[in-house]
């Protein structure tokens, strides 16, 4: 089945996901091709969930490189978290395979993918997974947002109304969002030691904690002297210094040519009730309440 995304995108529908109809061949070829390596990471979300900080992070704990004089190269004021770590299923659609041979271990990527879409070698090897999940009404309203905002010029601003009436039929990129959270959730249930499922909503309330959850999944933990280690890399990787560094004002991601600067637009929890009118609230809650009754999933 074919159905229009917000009447900018053809959407195609693939097990029981929406996806853009031009990626759904490369996406085959991944899921039977790939071949994982055990210490692969694979850093997994819906879309406008917080993949952006989650990137920084694992960059700042991972990735850190020396220059000469032992100082530590700050890899984020060089380029956009998504220009260090690339989407995964992209290397199929557009045929960079080589490049995917030329990286070095370890290597990091992202995909927007559900699990019942990423190939057994992923499932199968002993590579580490880490998904991030946001509370539902935030994450739609950043979706919103964001595809406003990267509409081709003189394209009038697609209607929040219109938006929600999609998001909660699950008609969006990797939609239904709800479908997606669960897979990943139910899998983390089974198999905490290889898959970490992260909430926006905890790294804001405990960054602390959260981070040191993180980096003791990627087996980089920090000991318990090691607080300005902890804050150095919620420093880096924060919402108001990436927004403001030079390379993420200006400049498109090296893919896709999106504006590096609309990935960081509020950072905040809550933003919903700014647009929301309370039968919006009262719908996309009785949904979350219906998807997510017995699996222990609170968002
Ligand atoms: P808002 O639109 O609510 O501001 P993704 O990275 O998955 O595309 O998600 C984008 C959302 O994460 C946006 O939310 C964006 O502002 C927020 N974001 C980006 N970088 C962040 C950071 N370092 N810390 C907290 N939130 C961040």
């Amino acid at each position: 089945p074919k159905e229009k995304f917000w009447e900018i995108l053809d959407l195609y529908q693939l097990d029981g996901y929406w996806y853009s109809g031009d990626v759904i061949p490369g996406m085959l070829a991944f899921k039977s091709e790939f071949e994982a390596l055990s210490d692969d990471v694979i850093l997994a979300s819906s879309m406008k969930t917080g993949t952006t900080w989650l990137k920084a992070l694992c960059i700042c704990i991972m990735g850190n490189q020396r220059k000469n004089d032992g100082d530590e190269v700050d890899q984020l004021e060089v380029k956009n978290p998504h220009d260090h770590i690339k989407c995964l299923e992209y290397f199929y659609y557009f045929n960079l395979l080589s490049k995917l041979k030329d990286m070095q271990s370890p290597r990091v990527f992202n995909t927007h993918l559900p699990y019942s879409a990423l190939p057994e070698s992923i499932k199968n090897s002993e590579c580490k997974i880490v998904y991030i999940a946001r509370n539902p009404k935030d994450t739609f309203v950043s979706l919103w947002h964001f595809f406003n905002q990267i509409l081709p010029p003189n394209t009038e601003p697609y209607r929040l109304e219109k938006a929600y009436d999609s998001f909660i039929k699950g008609i969006h990129l990797f939609g239904p969002f709800h479908d997606h959270v669960l897979e990943y959730w139910q899998e983390s249930l089974k198999n905490p030691n290889k898959l970490l499922f992260l909430k926006y909503e905890d790294l804001k309330r405990d960054p602390k904690g959260e981070v040191r959850k993180l980096a003791s999944f990627l087996c980089r933990p920090f000991g318990d002297e090691d607080n300005d280690e902890v804050d150095k890399v919620l420093w880096r990787s924060s919402f108001e210094r990436l927004k403001n560094l030079e390379v993420n004002k200006n400049g498109k991601l090296s893919d896709s040519g999106v504006p590096n600067s609309s990935f960081f637009r509020l950072g905040n929890v809550g933003d919903w009730q700014n647009c929301f009118t309370d039968e919006m609230k009262q719908g996309l809650d009785e949904i979350t309440c219906k998807k997510f009754e017995g699996s222990g999933l609170d968002l």
